[in-house]
């Protein structure tokens, strides 16, 4: 019987479990959608209910695989969407709101509030991270706030705040774990990368009372033991990751200057930046890569909203396609003078702009703009984004990364792949696994569960699909990317 690692996935629009082995070969697989709850312009929330029934049901979907026996999984490795808030009854498990989703804008106000006063350096001093309602620390005071005596209860020690990984853990272990890991820490501007704590000075700011926040532990460490009512059998949960850490593991970018970009509802450029937190001077993230055995191995970040988001838009929203598999046909329609800009600041700009009043635009439509024009525009809007994430990534490390490793469900698009090598003027490579994330939350639980000895025994898994070279011209690279930074420019609004 050959061990396998159950790893669950908790992302944005989709729950998924996937089992692999030791060679990190995908063995069985399972994908739930649930709904999105837009209550008003700007708002996103999920019912914290649907995150949980969307895992449960997708691991005993994935434990239930043909020719798969329960008794060979040795462990869960957890990956999920970061950030995203949740509060719920230490004794009843009763959620007090619903999840407030990364995306949600509802706090920019308060944000504004904390940049007029001046904490923009404390924050990034401390944290990495800038002010921006992103993070989960306003969106816990919102809800501490806005639902009545909800700020009492937490003071009284009733309440328990976490991130989805912390939230998926207590309902496995049945109340019993009251965790999370140093890289969902680190995305919710409460948490010290430096001294590796949550932060006094942060929790004032913030008024979160420190009796609500979960322990922090190593991203491969012992989380806990699943209740045997939930799986049929009680496995060890041994390794946790944000998603995007998950995937810069999964894609084993162990080595500094390592770049990953993760194409999901958003997209994530992380770098390795080794044992330095680097702060950037081009408003990136400095985050926790990844923390094994006490030891911090930090990255620089570059996040964008909307990327796959961008495509679901067109598929559910406009409904011009009705697979996204269709999108790589339309766009090889297009010349590449088209000429069509699309914006997709649907809930703001992120980096390198952290506008969240932006909303977004399509620019340089014609009589002859078809489908093909507007779809390609939004495929081609991940890759600008990219772009200028890349450009502000070098100019804050000093040097130019060679390669660009590519995951997520969009790189499966080779007419996308090849406009991002253009675009981005590097090499850019694509393994034969996509589903990343998961892959390095098993990594990690692997780590934990005696699997791999080193890093190295796991870089050394790493394959690759293939490679996309750069085919553009200096000129015409840099004329499509003008454009570009002309559209960006007209959605801004005055506050960036
Ligand atoms: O920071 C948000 C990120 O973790 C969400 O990832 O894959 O759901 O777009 P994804």
């Amino acid at each position: 019987m050959t061990p396998l690692i159950l790893a669950i996935d908790q992302g944005t629009t989709s729950s998924r479990a996937i089992l692999f082995d030791a060679q990190g070969d995908r063995v069985a697989f399972a994908q739930q959608e649930f709904p999105q709850h837009f209550p008003q312009n700007g708002w996103v929330e999920h019912d914290p209910d649907d995150l949980w029934q969307s895992t449960l049901h997708t691991a005993r979907d994935v434990l239930a695989s043909e020719g798969i026996d329960a008794q060979a999984i040795v462990g869960i490795g957890i990956t999920n969407q970061r950030e995203t808030t949740l509060v719920w009854d230490r004794h009843t498990g009763t959620p007090l709101y619903n999840a407030i989703v990364w995306q949600d804008r509802r706090t920019s106000e308060q944000c504004q509030t904390l940049r007029d006063a001046g904490h923009t350096g404390l924050i990034q001093e401390k944290t990495g991270l800038l002010i921006d309602p992103y993070f989960s620390a306003t969106k816990l005071g919102w809800i501490l706030d806005h639902v009545a005596g909800a700020r009492d209860r937490a003071v009284r020690g009733d309440l328990l705040f976490g991130t989805v990984d912390t939230y998926l853990i207590w309902k496995l272990t049945a109340g019993r774990s009251h965790v999370t890991d140093a890289t969902n820490a680190s995305r919710t501007c409460l948490f010290n990368i430096h001294d590796q704590c949550w932060d006094d000075d942060l929790l004032a700011l913030f008024d979160i009372p420190r009796e609500m926040l979960p322990e922090v532990k190593d991203c491969a460490d012992d989380f806990g033991q699943t209740d045997p009512d939930w799986l049929g059998l009680s496995l060890p949960i041994a390794g946790v990751a944000g998603d995007q850490q998950a995937a810069l593991i999964g894609q084993t970018c162990f080595e500094p200057g390592m770049v990953k970009s993760t194409y999901g509802t958003g997209c994530f450029m992380i770098m390795n930046t080794g044992s330095s937190a680097q702060s950037s001077e081009h408003k990136l993230l400095t985050t926790v890569g990844y923390r094994l055995k006490g030891e911090v191995t930090y990255a620089m970040e570059g996040s964008i909203f909307i990327a796959g988001a961008a495509i679901q838009w067109l598929r559910d929203g406009l409904r011009l396609f009705s697979n996204a598999e269709e999108t790589e046909s339309l766009a090889r329609q297009t010349t590449a003078g088209h000429g069509v800009y699309l914006v997709p600041a649907f809930t703001g700009l992120g980096a390198p702009h952290w506008d969240p009043q932006a909303r977004g635009a399509i620019f340089g439509l014609t009589r002859d703009t078809g489908i093909a024009e507007i779809v390609a525009a939004g495929l081609q809007s991940v890759c600008y984004q990219t772009r200028d994430l890349q450009t502000c990534m070098n100019q804050d490390v000093g040097c130019e990364a060679q390669t660009l490793r590519v995951d997520g469900g969009m790189v499966s698009n080779n007419w996308v792949m090849q406009f991002l090598a253009d675009i981005l003027n590097v090499q850019v490579d694509r393994p034969t696994l996509l589903e990343t994330t998961a892959l390095g939350a098993a990594y990690v639980a692997g780590l934990q569960l005696g699997w791999y000895d080193s890093l190295d025994d796991i870089a050394a898994l790493w394959q690759k699909d293939c490679s996309f070279s750069p085919q553009l011209d200096d000129d015409t690279r840099q004329r499509l990317y003008d454009g570009w930074l002309n559209a960006v420019a007209r959605v801004k609004s005055d506050i960036a």
